[in-house]
């Protein structure tokens, strides 16, 4: 049940039938936005699993969240409950987060933290088998493999046993509840989504957190920019599908043009560990730069990052008051929190 990536070889009819089936899909969704609005039990694989009004609850709860843990509150909502974290890629805050939401909602967590040398995956088990055995010990399993389509082939294989998946990053796919927490931040720093410019920025060829947030912000009515270079542009399908459902969304590989009008400026790191090339990676890597001069030249500019960064905004960055990336990977609590609650079928 391995996802493919779309081939495009087949040609121009191809192309156009499946725009022609995604704008039949887009508008059943926008009829009726609030259609289905509990996700206990399901799976979020991509953000395109979930509508504006799951998005929207998802936020909901998330401020709950925050304000009952900012008022002291000790939390039972998931108490007797198990998380299970199952990680095949380096990670630090979206493991960690979503295990102290776990924690903070007064659930328990077993992981595998290093899932390529300490978990049976070493003797050759396949995620099948080895998610059919988590199903038996846990109640929710968040996953990160560097495959795409892993995390939708893992829920696959736990739906049998009604155990839902997060996807926490599936190779240079998709990292929904990034996106969500984006969403997240940006509502808080800037008061709305609606009407705000965003430009993502940097690696939009392998990012998975750009892939997941440029489709969530197109539930919103925000105008988008694309920063990257040429070749590390955003997947071509990706952009075609979003603007013939209406965003407005432009390219371009000028990040100090871009940044004149932007509410937003996501900055990303470019991708080492996908890159077939070391060279390549070499040329690439410092493409974009933010630095303090960067930020005076655009004061109204809230800056976000997924992080880890590595060279791509300058420390000095980091004491401007619209740098806001710390505050925002705070939020990733609050918002897995949500998630875990949600698709454990509780409320905050
Ligand atoms: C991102 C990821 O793993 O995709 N990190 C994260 O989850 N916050 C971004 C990155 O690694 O560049």
């Amino acid at each position: 049940m391995i996802e493919k990536p779309l081939e495009f070889s087949k040609g121009f009819f191809f192309v156009r039938e499946w725009l022609v089936q995604i704008q039949v899909n887009v508008t059943d969704v926008s009829e009726n936005p609030a259609a289905n609005t509990d996700l206990t039990g399901r799976n979020i694989i991509s953000i395109r699993d979930l509508n504006r009004a799951e998005v929207e609850l998802i936020l909901r709860e998330a401020e709950r969240f925050e304000e009952q843990l900012g008022h002291g509150g000790r939390l039972r909502t998931l108490a007797g409950s198990v998380l299970a974290t199952l990680f095949f890629e380096a990670s630090t805050r979206t493991r960690l987060s979503f295990e102290s939401a776990m924690h903070r909602l007064g659930g328990a967590v077993i992981s595998t933290p290093d899932g390529r040398h300490t978990s049976s995956a070493v003797k050759g088990e396949t995620i099948a088998d080895t998610i059919r055995i988590i199903t038996g010990y846990a109640d929710v399993i968040v996953q990160r493999h560097p495959a795409i389509g892993s995390a939708r082939e893992a829920a696959h294989y736990a739906q049998p046993a009604g155990v839902p998946v997060i996807n926490a990053g599936d190779g240079a796919g998709e990292h929904p509840t990034q996106a969500l927490l984006d969403l997240y931040t940006i509502r808080k720093e800037r008061g709305a989504l609606d009407g705000l410019n965003v430009t993502l920025v940097g690696d939009l060829k392998h990012g998975r957190t750009v892939h997941s947030l440029l489709q969530a912000l197109c539930l919103w009515d925000v105008n988008i920019t694309l920063v990257s270079p040429d070749s590390l542009r955003m997947p071509f399908e990706t952009v075609a599908e979003l603007t013939a459902n209406g965003t407005h969304i432009e390219e371009t590989s000028n990040l100090e043009e871009a940044a004149v009008n932007a509410d937003i400026v996501y900055m990303t790191r470019i991708q080492k560990e996908r890159f077939t090339h070391t060279e390549e990676y070499e040329t690439l890597k410092d493409s974009f730069i933010i630095d303090a001069a960067f930020m005076r030249r655009h004061p109204n500019v809230t800056l976000l990052h997924p992080l880890p960064r590595v060279d791509e905004i300058t420390p000095d960055v980091d004491d401007f008051e619209n740098a806001a990336y710390f505050r925002q990977a705070q939020n990733g609590l609050y918002v897995r929190m949500a998630a875990l609650a949600l698709v454990l079928g509780e409320h905050a």
